[in-house]
């Protein structure tokens, strides 16, 4: 029978009969969910033969990085830190498409793998915590169209040389976060939204500068607050801002203004393979909308994505 007990007591199992008694496994963590648990279980199967990794790629949310660090730290994981921001963001100038920018970041984490690895020449593997949508959205699976190149399906070049370990590859996300709460992940973490890999640059249409970036960190925070004060965090699947290159014109104080439009984008989901807009209220939307062209000077529109999954995906890119 399926009990998140049984399943830990497996996977943990499966672990150990693959990786050697001298190897040792690097695994990247980005404080959510699926890379937490991942973690969680190679620890509990090869100890401190995990090789733990933090990569700030400069595409987190607001506070995230120290957020990421504290809870990760509690939880008996003590990542190794790299703050490779402006790589990233340089690599980022000026690429415009959004596979193209998977791609890049893609690229980018695997060269940060490489060098780790060429450290430690027991590092013999690479865990990731690919679930099963990312594996059945990124086209692995046989007879599925490829939808998006999540980054951690799709992103490995040959050339890192790492064999790769997924141990949650089947699991769902409710299943994951059922393990985490096994595992001794406190709930309000284990109930986090999902946050891609690639980050906000996923969340910003076009070139990803520090002028859009600044605007999808405020305005998402303000989305998240506004769901948290309703105590309707937990009812969504994912609730976040979008920009893009759009403008529209304004009026602040008595002058024209020329500023971005912010998409809202909130969805509820079961697994994310399909996921509904949500209905919100008029009254949270406005609240929403005014605290946004209030508190963030640039932006002279706000408008709520009404579109399901699908024909929409839940990121615009
Ligand atoms: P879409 O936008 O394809 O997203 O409807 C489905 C779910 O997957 C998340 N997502 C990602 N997760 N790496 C990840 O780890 C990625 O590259 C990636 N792209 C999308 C998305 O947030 C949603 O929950």
């Amino acid at each position: 029978t399926w009990s998140p007990g049984n399943i830990v007591e497996k996977i943990v199992s499966d672990i150990r009969s693959m990786v050697g008694e001298d190897e040792k496994v690097l695994c990247a963590v980005s404080g959510g969910i699926d890379s937490t648990v991942t973690a969680m279980l190679l620890r509990k199967a090869i100890g401190d033969r995990l090789v733990a990794v933090f990569v700030n790629h400069g595409l987190l949310r607001e506070g995230e990085d120290v957020e990421v660090l504290n809870t990760l730290k509690k939880l008996g994981i003590n990542p190794i830190y790299i703050d490779a921001s402006q790589t990233f963001l340089n690599a980022l100038k000026g690429v415009k498409d959004c596979e193209e920018k998977r791609k890049i970041i893609g690229e980018l984490f695997a060269k940060i793998f490489k060098d780790i690895a060429e450290s430690d020449k027991n590092i013999k593997w690479l865990a990731q915590g690919t679930t099963y949508p990312d594996v059945i959205e990124s086209g692995a699976v046989v007879g599925a169209d490829k939808i998006k190149s999540h980054h951690n399906v799709a992103g490995l070049p040959k050339w890192l040389n790492l064999r790769v370990l997924e141990p949650i590859k089947y699991l769902y996300k409710d299943e994951v976060r059922a393990l985490a709460i096994e595992l001794g992940v406190p709930r309000e973490w284990a109930l986090r939204h999902p946050f891609p890999g690639p980050g906000l640059a996923v969340r910003i249409i076009g070139e990803v500068t520090e002028e859009k970036l600044g605007i999808v960190r405020k305005a998402s925070k303000i989305v998240e607050e506004e769901l948290r004060k309703e105590g309707l965090y937990q009812d969504i699947w994912q609730a976040f801002a979008v920009v893009g290159d759009d403008k529209w014109v304004g009026v602040k104080g008595d002058k024209r203004q020329l500023g971005y439009i912010v998409t809202i984008r909130i969805v509820v989901s079961e697994d994310g393979m399909t996921a509904d807009w949500f209905k919100a209220s008029l009254e949270l939307l406005e609240r929403i909308s005014n605290r946004i062209t209030r508190e963030i000077p640039d932006v002279t529109m706000v408008t709520y994505a009404i579109s399901s999954k699908p024909p929409s995906t839940i990121e615009p890119c």
